[in-house]
């Protein structure tokens, strides 16, 4: 079967047997998403609305560390209140295209998928992981939150309690718990499988009808659309922490390679 490949700055789309594998490609940043890379996930989402040939798509990330460890703190670091919001706002539209794909959207997670690339993973329609993938929202150790969805995405997927719990602590968890807690449809034991298990799922939905499908999905999201003026919220939030002594001093601690000293100013 012949592949063919779009290249974008950091990301690569192959269309191969009607689906399109996506793979974020800055593994030396851990596949951190900068604003680059939330554009080039915008334009591969714009190929696969519109060609005709692409009927599913997998979003992975290059390397077998992580799938994404977060939206790019060196770049969060430089933004001031509405600056952040807006941010915000354009990482929500971007993931927004991946929920309200037409066409099946799987995440193949093979490493770690934390802060906006866990908000990615939750962005798409199913999840499957390598049992040695690490889940987390670590928005908080940073003096901020979540700002892609993850505060209505993870709530909408594990519940209240398990989302609080799990975004005020920022701790991990493994593929296993991420499991157990309905967050992840499937956990293999290998990258190879990975791609086995996710490319068997979107061939098994190819052979219904691909308007039933695309209704499926509309459906099943509209159970959630009243969430708008949360995401709304979150971005507020995300731009006001931004505003914060605490904001900068986290994410310079990060970068800086030590612990932060929050004051809560
Ligand atoms: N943004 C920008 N750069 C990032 C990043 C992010 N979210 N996550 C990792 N990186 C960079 C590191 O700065 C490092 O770059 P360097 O080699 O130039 O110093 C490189 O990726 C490798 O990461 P490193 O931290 O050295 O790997 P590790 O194995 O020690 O730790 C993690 C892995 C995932 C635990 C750690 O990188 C981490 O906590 N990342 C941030 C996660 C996060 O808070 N995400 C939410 C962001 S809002």
């Amino acid at each position: 079967m012949s592949k063919k490949r779009i290249t974008y700055d950091n990301l690569m789309l192959e269309i191969e047997d009607g689906i399109a594998l996506i793979t974020i490609r800055r593994a030396s940043k851990l596949n951190a998403l900068n604003h680059d890379t939330v554009e080039d996930i915008r334009k591969a989402m714009n190929e696969v609305y519109h060609n005709s040939a692409i009927k599913s798509a997998i979003i992975t990330g290059e390397g077998s560390k992580a799938f994404a460890a977060g939206a790019d703190i060196a770049e969060l670091a430089k933004l001031d209140e509405i600056g952040a919001k807006r941010y915000s706002q354009n990482g929500q539209d971007v993931y927004a295209m991946l929920e309200n794909c037409p066409k099946p959207v799987i995440a193949a997670i093979n490493g770690y998928a934390l802060g906006g690339g866990c908000e990615l993973a939750l962005a798409c329609h199913m999840r499957v992981a390598v049992e040695s993938a690490k889940f987390g929202l670590p928005e908080v150790k940073l003096g901020t939150l979540p700002g892609f969805g993850g505060t209505q995405r993870l709530t909408q997927s594990i519940g209240k309690a398990k989302t609080l719990e799990l975004i005020m602590t920022g701790d991990m968890l493994s593929a296993r718990e991420a499991y157990e807690l309905g967050l992840v449809n499937h956990v293999v034991a290998s990258q190879e499988e990975l791609f086995d298990k996710t490319r068997e799922i979107l061939r098994k939905i190819a052979t219904s009808g691909p308007l039933a499908i695309s209704m499926v999905i509309k459906s099943v999201n509209s159970v959630y659309s009243s969430y708008e003026a949360g995401y709304l919220k979150e971005s507020l939030y995300f731009g006001h922490s931004a505003n914060t002594e605490d904001f900068h001093e986290g994410m310079k601690a990060f970068l800086d390679k030590r612990s932060p000293n929050f004051k809560g100013e």
